[in-house]
């Protein structure tokens, strides 16, 4: 008996599987690889893939009845849902008045350094209560979910007390039971706040009052290892303990100076390491002998006016595996669009469009330890699909600042589009 499906999408210009990348993230020439079908077919039951590949293949391998959705994709690419695996979700207010200040001269650490920046969206961020929150990060979560993501990783780091840290994090459990889009939290120390004389001084409390509390709140724990945040000696000290609680670690590296953040989130096997605008040499040889993986947030360079790309084609080449997210946050890269992320990552980078669409998909999905479920499309993992209004993949970097998401399938059923 061929099972049957729910859900059968046929007829794609290009179905883009990524697949056969599960066992490990992709690397050099494996980036250029989609696992492309033409005239390609998929089918779903029960929220996951049951059969994927060419047309006559699945037709033979699946039935249909009347109550089987279908979708005809002709002229459309078919794709994994977009994973975002970096986004400072949860948040109150907005910094538009820094972007102008920006805009005419003053600096990311400038505005820090006065106790504006971060600290703006702090405060705002205290002041809100949960339900505003909710409401608020579930707006961005719609559109997130319209422009073709599916999966989002979500950092803390607007509370700063173990109280209000907390209630970010209560947030993405709010949300991930409303929402569809799938929320992966992570504390993350941010910033030390004013009522501390020292980072050192914040960071024994960070560690001996507030991490514990963050088990079963938190999967991840990330750090701004960053000249006047935390540096090199406190950032380790912090991912060494948050391991031996039992966290996974990650870390914000070598943004704005080379502080070694790379060589650490090597020397820690963390599952990522983000942004390494600034990475050295040695840094990308130890990301690619450890399997830490890049996450690349060229938004971000961009929002800030820098023209210090993360040197992607260099890390390619070197054999680190590349992942890419937003970075979505109110300072310094308000965008919820993977898309938009996708044309810069190859404009600003001289990523190929195929290298980015694996760097948005399979190798966000083990840059978030997920590979096993979502990333690619093959039968049995989770049904969480995309439809394209493009001929083909080079398409969907090339027509830019647009949505051509017309369809988005969560664990399979229609969420968005028709
Ligand atoms: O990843 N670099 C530090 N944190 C964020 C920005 C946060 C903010 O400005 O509110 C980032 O770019
Ligand atoms: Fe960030």
């Amino acid at each position: 008996m061929k099972p049957v499906a729910d859900l059968i999408i046929f007829n794609a210009s290009e179905l883009l599987t990524l697949s056969g990348g599960s066992s490990g993230p992709r690397t050099g020439e494996q980036m250029d690889d989609l696992g492309i079908i033409e005239n390609g077919s998929i089918a779903v039951s029960k929220g996951k893939i049951i059969a994927c590949g060419d047309a006559d293949k699945v037709k033979e391998e699946v039935s249909t009845t009347a109550g089987t959705m279908e979708i005809d994709a002709s002229n459309k690419v078919v794709m994994p849902g977009f994973i975002d695996t970096h986004s400072h979700l949860v948040f109150a207010g907005s910094r538009e008045d820094e972007f102008e200040q920006r805009i005419r001269g003053a600096s990311y650490m400038e505005i820090l350094g006065s106790g504006r920046g971060i600290f703006k969206t702090v405060s705002a961020t205290r002041a809100a209560s949960k339900e505003e929150l909710v409401k608020k990060s579930s707006g961005h979560l719609d559109t997130m979910l319209e422009f073709g993501t599916t999966t989002v990783e979500s950092k803390s780091g607007y509370g700063l007390t173990t109280e209000d840290e907390l209630k970010q994090l209560h947030v993405m459990k709010e949300l991930n039971r409303v929402h569809q889009v799938e929320i992966i939290p992570a504390f993350l120390v941010h910033a030390t706040p004013p009522e501390f004389k020292s980072p050192e001084d914040y960071m024994d409390i960070v560690i001996n009052d507030m991490l514990p509390k963050m088990q079963g709140m938190a999967e991840y724990c990330d750090i701004f290892c960053e000249h006047d945040v935390f540096d090199i000696e406190q950032s380790r000290r912090f991912l060494t303990t948050a391991k031996k609680l039992g966290f996974k670690v990650k870390i914000h590296a070598d943004q704005l100076t080379d502080m070694g953040g790379a060589e650490l989130a090597a020397s820690l096997h963390a599952s990522s390491a983000s942004h390494l605008e600034h990475i050295s040499r040695e840094g990308i040889d130890a990301l690619a002998n450890s399997g830490t993986i890049a996450v690349l947030l060229p938004g971000a360079t961009f929002f800030l006016g820098s023209d210090t790309y993360a040197p992607a084609s260099q890390m390619i080449y070197r054999g680190v595996a590349v992942a890419l997210g937003t970075d979505f946050n109110p300072g310094s890269c308000p965008t919820e669009s993977m898309q938009i992320i996708l044309t810069l990552a190859c404009l600003k980078m001289r990523m190929s469009p195929a290298q980015a669409i694996n760097a948005a998909t399979i190798n966000a999905a083990h840059a978030m330890d997920r590979a096993d479920t979502i990333g690619s499309l093959e039968a049995g993992k989770q049904a969480d699909i995309i439809i394209l209004d493009a001929p083909g993949h080079k398409y969907i970097p090339y027509h830019f600042g647009v949505n051509l998401v017309r369809t988005v399938i969560k664990k399979g059923k229609v969420v968005f589009g028709a």
